[in-house]
């Protein structure tokens, strides 16, 4: 079965991208078929991975004026990327029939080739996502561990439980993760045991710590295996990379 997941949080600069590059990474190497969406106007992921101005994308397949054409990347990899006019979705699709579930269906012939479909989401919480969440079983929430980090998602869960009762009754967050960790700073190590009393058993033990690695392998247009395998941030990776493969079962 594959698990389709949405990684997603409306605050900017949290890791999203960062992180669907790198675990979509690591559950290739672990060799599991894995597909990562570009959902995001900015393209980040795409140019993570050296990829700009690609001809086949994912606004000209939401335009319906495309199949989704996935790019191999590397090994086990292939990516569907994003552009800048992704930034017109929002308006050009706002009065379509069935706007909410166009990603769902163009996804739907390809999705069975894949073991794992990662999709990088906007921050925000507009038409792009919705199309993310309606396409996705899962829903993947990174978090820096910031005062009031979890106050600050309040806004995501009402959008998930909307779409939970109307769109996809199946959605269900099931993985929270704290990214650019520091252990030396008390106030993440609080973050962290308040993010564990509020999600419980869906939070990952894995703590993604701040490696500068992680910051700087897109501009090599590499992942972090690729770009240095002996980082903190490969390491890390690697380790999220297993207990999400280990809850597989949990959830199908
Ligand atoms: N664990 C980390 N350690 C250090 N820098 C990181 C880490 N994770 C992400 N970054 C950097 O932080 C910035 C924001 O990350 P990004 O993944 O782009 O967030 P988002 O997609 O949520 O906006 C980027 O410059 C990225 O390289
Ligand atoms: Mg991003």
């Amino acid at each position: 079965m594959t698990r389709v997941i949405s990684i997603s949080n409306h605050k900017g600069g949290v890791g999203k991208t960062t992180s669907v590059v790198n675990l979509g990474a690591a559950l290739a190497n672990f060799k599991k078929k894995v597909l990562l969406v570009d959902m995001d106007p900015q393209a980040n992921m795409s140019v993570s991975f050296g990829i700009s101005d690609a001809e086949e994308n994912v606004y000209m397949a939401l335009k319906g004026e495309q199949i989704l054409k996935p790019i191999n990347v590397y090994k086990n990899l292939d990516i569907i990327a994003s552009t800048l006019d992704l930034s017109g979705a929002e308006t050009e699709l706002s009065a379509e029939a069935g706007r909410e579930y166009i990603f769902q269906e163009l996804l739907e012939p390809i999705k069975a080739n894949y073991d794992y479909v990662l999709i990088d989401c906007p921050p925000s919480l507009g038409l792009l996502t919705v199309n993310a969440f309606t396409a996705s079983d899962e829903i993947f929430i990174p978090i820096q561990p910031h005062y009031l980090a979890i106050k600050g998602l309040t806004k995501i869960l009402e959008v998930v439980n909307k779409i939970k009762k109307r769109l996809n009754k199946n959605l269900e967050i099931t993985g929270v993760f704290v990214t650019m960790f520091d252990k030396r700073k008390i106030l993440h190590k609080d973050v962290y045991e308040t993010i564990v009393t509020y999600f419980q058993d869906r939070v990952f033990r894995t703590l993604i710590r701040e490696n500068i690695a992680l910051a700087e392998a897109p501009s090599a247009g590499l992942d972090i295996f690729r770009y240095d395998h002996n980082s903190n941030g490969a390491d890390d990776y690697l380790h999220l990379a297993k207990e999400v493969i280990k809850s597989e079962k949990k959830d199908s």
